[in-house]
């Protein structure tokens, strides 16, 4: 099984950004656990703060991988480039979201990625982006 995970603006930050809303765990640390706890899932990592970078990588990995595990971070609220994406791609995308983008600023809320999703997971911190993988399996 192949699963792609896509990281968008500042999350290459994680463990030093807003630790008391993102927790104090840097997303390589948290990866390599993932990876040894699932050694049968090729688990592929993408992290970029450009939005055409993310755009790129979901038509990459979107007609051969069997899922995606998508935190497009801040661009969640914006991109209409992300969301078309996620509608253009075969591969199933679980968006992931580490804080409760419902219990935050109201311009969280909207998301113009979550239709496109088979599912969202937020709140739940980095085990989250477990938990959709598990999902997949
Ligand atoms: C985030 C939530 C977004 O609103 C925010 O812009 C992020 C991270 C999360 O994982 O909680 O950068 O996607």
């Amino acid at each position: 099984m192949k699963i792609a995970i896509i990281n968008g603006p500042n999350l290459n930050l994680l463990g030093i950004r807003e630790p008391g809303i993102y927790g104090r765990q840097t997303f390589e640390d948290f990866l390599k656990g993932l990876r040894e706890k699932y050694p049968e899932v090729q688990i592929d990592y993408f992290q970029s703060n450009v939005e055409g970078e993310l755009v790129t990588e979901l038509q990459r990995v979107g007609f051969s991988y069997d899922g995606v595990l998508l935190n497009a971070a801040a661009y969640t609220h914006t991109s209409v480039a992300i969301g078309d994406a996620v509608s253009a791609i075969k591969t199933p995308v679980i968006e992931i979201h580490i804080s409760n983008i419902a219990a935050r600023e109201e311009y969280r809320l909207r998301s113009l990625i979550a239709s496109k999703c088979v599912g969202t997971i937020t709140g739940l911190g980095l085990k989250g982006y477990e938990l959709g993988l598990l999902y997949f399996l």
